[in-house]
Formats: C-alpha cells, structure tokens, sequence
C-alpha cells in the first residue's frame, strides 16, 4: 500500500523555502497566507551572517553588462567612447534610466537640491544609521564605459542578488549616485558628495560659479530639475551619523590587479588631490610684425609652467607624485596672433600631503618667476581645491576581506590613487573600496574594459560586504 504523503508539514516546507526567493513585496502575503492556514503566528528568523549563505549569492551578469551598455549609450561622442556632462540633456536620460531601475528593485527612491539620487531598501531596524554604497555615472570627455558605472549599476545588482537570496537587512541599505564626481563642466571633483560632507566653503562658491559657457551652476542645476526652491545648497548636508558605513565598487583604474591575477583590491586609502587654475595675460599681437625681443606671448609662458609642472612633481624624488596640465587653451587661438591669454588646469596628487603641497608651492613660485622673466601678468593662480587623503576604516575593511575569503577570491589591499566620491564619505561615515581589474588599467579613455567575471566578483563582495555591515 502506499504510504500516506505527509501533506501539511510539505506544504509548509514549500512555502518556507519559496519564501526565502520570492520578491520583497510578496513576503507579508505569504507570511500572512502562511498564519492563516496554519492556525498559529510564523515568525521567520531574521537574517544573520550565520545563517546566510555566501554560495546562495548569485550575480545576473547577463542583464548588467546589457545595462552597462545601455547607459553608455546616453553620450555625447560616438561608441566606444562616452561623454557624459553633468545636467545635460544625456545625464538627465541617464539618470532617469537608473531611477527607473532602482523602482524596478523595489528600493524607495529620492533626491536632493543638486540631483545626488538615493535608493533606499529598508532594514528591519530602519531607525538605526544604514549602510550606503554608490558611485557616479558622470562621464569625462571620450571616456569609457564602466568608470563609476560598476559601482552603481553594480550595486543594484548587489542588492537585486542580496533580495534573490532571501537576505534581510538589520540596518536600512542605501544606494547613491553622485552628482558630478567628475570636474568636466564646473572645476569641482566630487561635488556632490562634497556637499553631502557639509562643505560651507562649497556652498558659497557654487553662488557664482559658472561653466566654461558663462552659465551658472545654479541655472544648470535648474535645467536639469534641481535646486528648484533653493539657492542655500546646505540642505544637501548629510546629518551626522546618517550612514554606519559606506562602501565604493569601482575598476581599478590601474594595471596592478590584473597583472598580478588577482580579482579583488581592498583599498586602505586614497591619495590627495588638488586642482589649480592659472592664466597669464600678454599684449598679444601680429605673428608677423611683432618681433622676437618685443612680445610677451601668454601662450609661451604657460608653456614654460607646464614643464615647471612636470619638473617639480619629478624632484619630490617619489614616484607617488604625479601631475597633469590636463587643460591648455590660448586666446584669440588663431595661428598668426600671438596669445595674448593663456588658460592652465594642474592636477597634482600625492599620497603624501605634505609632500603634495610642496609641489603647488613650487609651482607659485614658478608662476610668479614665469611672470617677471616673460613681461606678462599673472592674472589669476588659484586653488580650487586642495584635499587631503582619506583612510578607510578598519572595520569596513576586514569586512571586505572576509567577504572575499568567504568567496574564494584572491585579494590584496592597496591605495587608491584616483580619487572617488569615497573620499568625501569617509569624512562622514567610515568608509571602504572595493576595486576590481581593468584591462591593462586603462580609465579616462575609450579602451577601458572590465570583464564580466571580474564585475561578477566585485559585485558578489559588495553584495556580502553589505550583508555583514547591515547586520552590525
Ligand atoms: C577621478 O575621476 C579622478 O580623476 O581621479
Ligand atoms: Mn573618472
Ligand atoms: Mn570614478
């Protein structure tokens, strides 16, 4: 005879195990459908990091890369490459894009006065300080594809394979996209998670400052759908103590990962950066009638600062110190006038401040020295900014350790000498990063590559870096 199927403990079994797979919005109906039918309250165990299983993790690399793709098509330069300015008309498409996806997650969406977005997924304790990670999808002039973008669409897929799993977070998790990490159209890195860091000195400079087209950031902003009822930016400040922790999924941006096979970087800290802006003014003049020993070419001075740059950064003797005249524009920029305007951008970093602030002395003195030698006027040196590094916290990264053990994935840590929103959160939150290889290291150009397999990793420890800090 057959035996009697053991139905009611079955069924329930059913529905416990497909209860740890079904969406977030479905599980108070089956908790409820459950208690009905079986007479007495069911109370599922709440997550902790005992009971999660890293394997049950599992990353849809398919439908990511088809959203990195995706993204990359909002630029205005052709494929391969991606150009991406704050608040024109492609950012706004892309970040609607990535607001449409963060719905489509269940995460509760929102937005401050400058366009950081927030996509919140509560915890079961949603009073207690969340737990943040993000990144930005701003992108430089003929860039790729996947600086910034890992760390947010990333992201969401952590989130997405944390909720397949059946997860449940203590601490609330928060995903953000910062407003313009990148300096293209304003002069300002990370200006948005500057201002979540409560930068006053920013506030007040974003007033009056303008892009490269005299329109101002505030105009832009409003353009864009920002700033709508405020020219006090303070309302963006993060309250102290908002977020527990906040980690960053970013490519590397360097060749050290993949040359030495290894899949994850656990970054401990990340180098200063500073910015100056210079311009010298000359008389200009005919490139015919104006002899050798009677001009004062504003073009050749800058010119002469630029080598000085390169001289200085060399002397500090240490191969962290590095410098860039990314940006060199003459005026009237005609080939028979002589410059009567030149225009620099100096990007010097250094994982040493000290040693990195020597460097813009040096390069004042010889600016002022370029100015006497050369008759012209130094019209302006300034400083836009002039950050120190960042340290991640301990406690972020051995949780970022032991997630990559728990996985079986090769790690090392390592600096960061880029710089990313992270540098401004760790002013507010202990922070951490989380960086994956990139083909031959290359960023900031058309080339750049990061494999499936590698994002798939990167996500995967962010997905279970997340997890534990939620549950702390
Ligand atoms: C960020 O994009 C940097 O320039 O380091
Ligand atoms: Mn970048
Ligand atoms: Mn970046």
């Amino acid at each position: 005879m057959a035996q009697r199927f053991p139905l009611l403990p079955f069924l329930l079994l059913c529905l416990f195990s497909s209860a740890s797979i079904i969406a977030h919005q479905h599980e108070d109906s089956t908790t409820q459908t459950m208690e009905d039918f079986s007479g007495y309250p069911i109370h599922e165990p709440h997550s902790s990091i005992q009971n999660f299983a890293s394997s049950s993790l599992s990353v849809d690399t398919e439908s990511l890369q088809n959203q990195i793709d995706e993204l990359a098509t909002f630029s205005d330069t052709p494929a391969p490459s991606v150009t991406r300015i704050l608040y024109t008309d492609k950012d706004v498409l892309a970040r609607r894009y990535i607001k449409n996806l963060m719905g489509i997650s269940g995460l509760s969406v929102r937005e401050d006065a400058v366009g950081n977005i927030f996509g919140s997924w509560d915890g079961y304790e949603p009073n207690l300080p969340a737990v943040a990670t993000g990144s930005h999808i701003d992108a430089i002039p003929y860039s790729g594809k996947y600086d910034g973008v890992v760390g947010v669409l990333g992201a969401i897929e952590a989130i997405n394979s944390l909720k397949r799993s059946g997860f449940k977070p203590r601490r609330s998790l928060e995903i953000i996209l910062f407003t313009s990490e990148e300096p293209t159209r304003f002069g300002i890195g990370c200006l948005g998670s500057r201002l979540l860091a409560g930068s006053e000195v920013l506030v007040k400079a974003l007033q009056t400052t303008v892009d490269g087209q005299n329109k101002s950031f505030l105009d832009a902003a409003r353009a864009a759908g920002y700033a709508k009822d405020q020219d006090d930016l303070s309302s963006v400040f993060l309250r102290k103590g908002s977020y527990s922790a906040f980690v960053e999924l970013h490519i590397e941006q360097g060749p050290i990962l993949e040359e030495e096979g290894i899949s994850i970087g656990i970054v401990t800290a990340i180098a200063a950066p500073a910015s100056i802006k210079v311009e010298f003014e000359g008389n200009g003049g005919h490139a015919g009638a104006v002899l050798m020993p009677n001009r004062n070419d504003a073009g050749l001075a800058a010119a002469e600062l630029a080598l000085a740059v390169e001289k200085h950064v060399l002397e500090s003797g240490s191969i962290d110190t590095v410098g860039t005249v990314g940006i060199l524009e003459l005026h009237p920029g005609a080939i028979n006038s002589i410059p009567s305007k030149s225009h620099l951008e100096i990007d010097t970093r250094d994982i040493d401040e000290q040693r990195r602030n020597n460097v813009i002395e040096k390069i004042y003195q010889s600016a002022i020295k370029v100015e006497k030698d050369r008759g012209v006027r130094l019209s302006e040196f300034k400083i836009v900014n002039q950050d120190p590094p960042a340290l991640s916290d301990k406690s972020i990264t051995e949780a970022m350790e032991a997630a990559s053990k728990e996985l079986n994935l090769p790690h090392k840590l390592m600096i960061s000498r880029a710089y990313h929103d992270s540098l401004f959160m760790a002013r507010v939150s202990p922070m951490g990063m989380i960086f994956i290889p990139c083909y031959k290291g290359y960023s900031h150009k058309p080339e750049e590559y990061a494999s499936h397999q590698d994002i798939a990793n990167g996500v995967k420890v962010l997905a279970l870096t997340l997890a534990k800090l939620s549950l702390n």
